[in-house]
């Protein structure tokens, strides 16, 4: 019998596929890819993307949003079950009534969404961010205008620390980035002298406090890129994450920050997508991502904030 990794590769010379990923899926998943990386770097490849077909490892929103900037593509993804906590926490109709209700009060402003939203909610939007281009974006918004920033409240607070600009933040949360256990990371550093803690910004301040790097995916890569002795680096982010640092970096040694109530503390959504749904959603051509009216007003958003 085939192994799968050697169907998913004949099936993807044979459909013209290319495979994109994020960097939280498994290894396994990441190496067959074509590509892998972060948010912002997953959008901007998608417009490259030639081939009739690409495939999206990673949840559903990254899809739609490939989907979106490279229309004439069919789009699949593994598992159209695998969600994002942050989407689920912004409902359209809600933020679209929280956005009334503060133009009836006269407030001039201006909405940025962290790109881990429904292009729904991203057509509501003036800017998209993600943790690769949030600061630069939040720059751009005029000083009289306040910012009201959906749906990660971390992301936000985080982005008013550097920036200094107040924002309205939107209730939401990751469920990964939320739960790490602060008094796990802190006898981590004790019990590893010189050890370096990286977070994403997805992490609440308590976690924030006591990294010594706080940045998105990429920037963690870049950042680990310039240290020239062996490092010992906790990292506060989706445990897939530290795939990619082996595999690029094998010099420093890795540790993941678990979780208050799992130890592992992995994206259950990321992790919906398998080798196996890889390769079947390749045989079926399904299940894709379908064209919706949103679309339209989310693509300019989305132009203007991730490709100019
Ligand atoms: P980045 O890879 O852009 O840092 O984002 C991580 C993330 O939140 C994925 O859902």
């Amino acid at each position: 019998m085939k192994d799968v990794v050697e169907e998913i590769k004949e099936l993807k010379q044979q459909k013209k596929a290319t495979i994109l990923a994020h960097y939280y899926q498994e290894g396994e998943i990441q190496q067959i890819a074509d590509f892998a990386g972060d948010s912002l770097a997953l959008a901007r490849e998608a417009t490259k993307v030639e081939n009739p077909i690409i495939v999206f490892c990673g949840v559903h929103f990254m899809a739609e949003t490939a989907k979106i900037l490279n229309p004439s593509k069919k789009v699949l993804l593994p598992d159209l079950q695998a969600g994002c906590s942050l989407a689920e926490s912004c409902p359209a109709d809600k933020l679209a009534r929280y956005q009334e209700m503060l133009r009836i009060n006269g407030r001039k402003f201006q909405t940025i969404t962290y790109i881990n939203s429904t292009a729904e909610v991203k057509s509501l939007c003036d800017w998209v961010v993600t943790s690769g281009n949030a600061e630069a974006v939040v720059r751009k918004v005029p000083e009289g205008m306040e910012i009201l920033f959906v749906p990660d409240k971390h992301l936000g607070q985080y982005l008013t620390e550097v920036t200094g600009r107040k924002m309205i933040l939107w209730d939401g949360a990751c469920i990964v980035h939320e739960i790490f256990s602060l008094g796990d990371l802190l006898a981590m550093k004790k019990k590893i002298p010189d050890s370096l803690v990286f977070a994403h910004p997805e992490c609440p301040a308590n976690i924030r406090a006591y990294s010594d790097f706080v940045g998105g995916t990429e920037a963690m890569l870049k950042k680990i890129a310039s240290y020239n002795s062996p490092a010992d680096i906790i990292v506060a982010t989706e445990p897939n994450m530290m795939w990619q640092m082996q595999n690029r970096f094998p010099q420093h040694r890795y540790y993941p920050v678990p979780g208050i109530t799992c130890a592992c503390n992995k994206c259950p959504h990321m992790a919906r997508n398998t080798l196996e749904k890889l390769r079947d959603c390749l045989v079926n051509e399904s299940p894709q991502i379908v064209w919706q009216p949103c679309y339209d007003r989310a693509k300019e958003v989305l132009t203007r904030s991730l490709l100019n």
